[in-house]
């Protein structure tokens, strides 16, 4: 039989159904690439909400009227189209949430509280997004069972090798993976994981945030027994999701929220539960949202999940080569044809924050960060990567645009302050300070330790010290700091604006970099503050408990 390969999408019209892209940013057209951490609505759902707000809102399940009924309708039936898309037994399976992470929760908390405790093994992997490990790990803190990790090869894909290994360790009661990474794109061998994990009498829950969106999803064939994903990912409004569980599964589970709807009676004495889903739909749903996702769900469909995938996957090999081709890059994750749309890579030793921040500036939006998966940094043996995703009105060029952008970082630095970080002034160690505090940036591993010596005076700053480690802008802005501050006198800097600062730097930063460029700053100030007994400020108070300064 001949196979047939899906449609090609056309990225181009697909994009006129997204109004945001009519706009340039920095005066250039925005080529987004940050579809994996959510996507922009197309007219088609944006008109499907404002639709239903004029039309038919009401709250769901509870009125007589016939806009109440209309709503509900509207409601079930973006379930019934949930329940289809994932190949589900039943749309009675099918619970809203408020995304994957609520999904994922609801599970462990529900099933895992009851069902697990010493001796018992959850089984988690090594690239998990926090929404799919923090709560493993919480939920077998509390119970006292052990939680595993199937570690990764050096392609970033899951080394089953192990799993005897693991399996020995105890009762494997829950084995919890993504279908598709979020940082690396690998697409993970959910059907065979879910065969051991039912082997070992376990259940397999699945974290589908990244997969649902991109290609054809068949929970029956996958074999599991949850499947989570969120409604923003794949062109439908925030603050909604599905879990998709195995229904004797959702009978025998306790309640997560409890409530409004979710009952079957209650007395004085005691509660009884309604039927599934409505045992865990407590309290007023996201209704316009749910209906949204049943629009966003058609949209999806209209276009063709395959073809979808089929453009992921080219955008996915040109951006692969051309990046290849940047000196100084380092790709993650497995070859093309083993993931998704997602590429992540960094570039020499230029921190991730530093690299989306002039990609921004030539209009291109790629993400940096940490991606809510610290375990997997700290196995890649980094704080941060690029993150290039694209989606189906991704066009190739933008796959150019961060390639060849990516090639001019490198120079943009040079220029404007590569040369206080690649030359720091003022670095090094300082023996008997007179002022010392350090800081950390969560958010992107930025580190700064400054040491002051002040003169005979007590007052003039005769040296400044400083260590540390992180991005361009939160080293070199610490460095200028040095030059800037010696000879002046502490209470002066004590309460130098930072707009000084910030004129020095020279460039726009965004929130997120303002906060790596006052990292120095803040801790500075820290230090003359204790060292000479006077209170923070209160504008810096907030910010130094965010860079955890001390
Ligand atoms: C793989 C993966 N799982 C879970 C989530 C959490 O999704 P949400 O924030 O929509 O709950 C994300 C979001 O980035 C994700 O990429």
């Amino acid at each position: 039989m001949a196979v047939t390969s899906p449609p090609k999408l056309d990225a181009r019209k697909l994009r006129a159904d997204f109004p945001i892209f009519k706009q340039q940013i920095h005066g250039k057209p925005l080529a987004y690439l940050d579809s994996a951490v959510s996507t922009h609505k197309p007219r088609q759902v944006l008109e499907k909400l404002k639709d239903f707000y004029e039309t038919s809102y009401a709250n769901v399940h509870r009125g007589v009227y016939t806009l109440s009924e209309r709503s509900t309708a509207e409601y079930e039936g973006a379930r019934q189209k949930l329940a289809q898309f994932v190949n589900a037994p039943s749309d009675r399976e099918i619970v809203f949430v408020r995304g994957a992470t609520e999904g994922l929760n609801l599970v462990a908390y529900a099933w895992g509280l009851v069902n697990l405790g010493p001796g018992d093994v959850v089984v988690v992997t090594e690239l998990e997004h926090h929404s799919n490990f923090v709560p493993w790990q919480y939920i077998a803190g509390r119970t006292g069972a052990t939680l595993k990790m199937i570690e990764l090869d050096d392609n970033g894909e899951l080394d089953l090798s192990a799993l005897d290994s693991i399996a020995s360790e105890g009762r494997v009661k829950v084995v919890a993976n993504n279908l598709v990474s979020n940082a690396l794109g690998t697409i993970n061998p959910i059907e065979k994981l879910s065969a051991w994990a039912h082997e070992q009498g376990a259940i397999m829950v699945v974290d589908g945030a990244q997969a649902a969106p991109h290609k054809a999803v068949d929970v029956q064939a996958l074999g599991c027994d949850f499947f989570a994903f969120s409604s923003h990912k794949m062109c439908g409004p925030t603050s909604v999701g599905a879990l998709w569980g195995r229904l004797e599964l959702l009978e025998s589970m306790e309640p997560f929220n409890l409530g409004g709807h979710m009952i079957r009676k209650v007395t004085f004495e005691e509660t009884t539960w309604g039927e599934v889903p409505a045992k865990y739909e407590a309290g007023t749903q996201p209704i316009a949202e749910a209906v949204g996702f049943g629009a966003a769900v058609d949209y999806v469909n209209e276009v063709g999940l395959e073809s979808i995938e089929r453009h992921e996957h080219e955008l996915a090999v040109y951006a692969l080569e051309r990046l290849a081709e940047v000196p100084d890059i380092k790709l993650y994750g497995p070859p093309a044809d083993r993931r998704a749309g997602i590429v992540s890579f960094n570039l020499g030793d230029i921190h991730p924050h530093d690299v989306a921040q002039v990609l921004d500036l030539e209009g291109v939006a790629i993400r940096a960060g940490h991606h809510c998966c610290q375990p997997l940094m700290q196995k890649l043996g980094v704080a941060a990567t690029n993150r290039a995703s694209f989606y189906r009105s991704t066009r190739s060029n933008s796959g150019t645009t961060a390639a060849r952008y990516a090639g001019v970082v490198s120079d943009f630095y040079r220029e404007v302050i590569l040369d206080h970080y690649k030359n720091p002034r003022g670095h090094g160690a300082m023996d008997a300070p007179d002022a010392q505090a350090e800081g950390m940036n969560p958010l992107c591993g930025d580190e700064v330790t400054i040491s002051v010596a002040l003169a005979d005076d007590g007052e003039t700053i005769d040296e400044v010290k400083f260590e540390g480690r992180g991005c361009a802008i939160s080293q070199a802005a610490t460095s200028m700091l040095t030059e800037m501050v010696k000879g002046r006198s502490a209470s002066d800097v004590a309460s130098l604006p930072k707009e000084e600062l910030l004129e020095e730097i020279g460039i726009p930063l965004t929130p997120i970099r303002l906060k790596c460029a006052l990292l120095g700053l803040g801790v500075l100030k820290v230090a003359l503050h204790r060292a000479k007994g006077t209170p923070l400020p209160a504008e810096w108070a907030g910010l130094a408990s965010e860079l955890e300064i001390s």
